[in-house]
């Protein structure tokens, strides 16, 4: 979806295929996080806290190319085809927001329960989950946030030096940066 969007809006061919990242959830060290919990139990919360945190990723990146491709000062020959890609990236968001819905309840329920631990008690499942859910979010919400502002700028970096030239794509990259500094990303 991604592709064709872009495709109509920058028309076709203009960008190669980029390569797709194997995995965008939160890298695991191997230690354990949920010790209280037998290994599968802990493999499954964290998937579905990954998979709610790359719903809620993706939900701010639906919101923001709709406001880009919407933007009457952008894509002024092809407003068709932007408004076309909008609608596209809508449908898709009405589909992703199902899933945010169904990962809320199933965790949020969970976390309501009481578990029973491989030692043999009972904990809250709240003291269980809220340290693990806190990390997630911090990684999904901040550090992978900066990692790939990081990755973005690099790319745009390459792109830029490639198409202008070293003089003036420096000048112009002095001058993107400074429009960051100016409008920080809102968080
Ligand atoms: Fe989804």
């Amino acid at each position: 979806m991604w592709f064709a969007v872009r495709d109509a809006v920058f028309g076709k061919d203009a960008y190669p295929l980029p390569e797709v990242p194997e995995n965008i959830s939160r890298p695991e060290s191997g230690e354990r996080e949920l010790p209280d919990l037998p290994p599968q139990f802990e493999a499954l919360i964290k998937m579905l806290m990954n998979v709610l945190l790359i719903e809620v990723r993706a939900e701010s990146f639906f919101a923001f190319c709709c406001a880009v491709f919407r933007s009457p000062a952008n894509f002024t020959d092809r407003r068709a085809a932007a408004e076309q890609a909008a609608q596209i990236v809508e449908r898709i968001r009405q589909d992703e927001a199902i899933h945010v819905a169904y990962l809320r309840v199933a965790l949020s329920e969970l976390r309501s329960f009481t578990l029973k631990t491989v030692s043999g008690g009972m904990k809250p499942a709240a003291a269980v989950l809220d340290p693990l859910w806190a990390q997630m979010v911090e990684w999904h919400g901040r550090r992978e946030r900066e990692l790939a502002r990081e990755r973005t700028r690099a790319d745009i970096g390459c792109q830029v030096i490639a198409g202008l030239g070293d003089t003036k794509g420096k000048a112009f990259l002095k001058e993107f940066d400074a429009l960051g500094e100016k409008e920080p990303i809102p968080a």
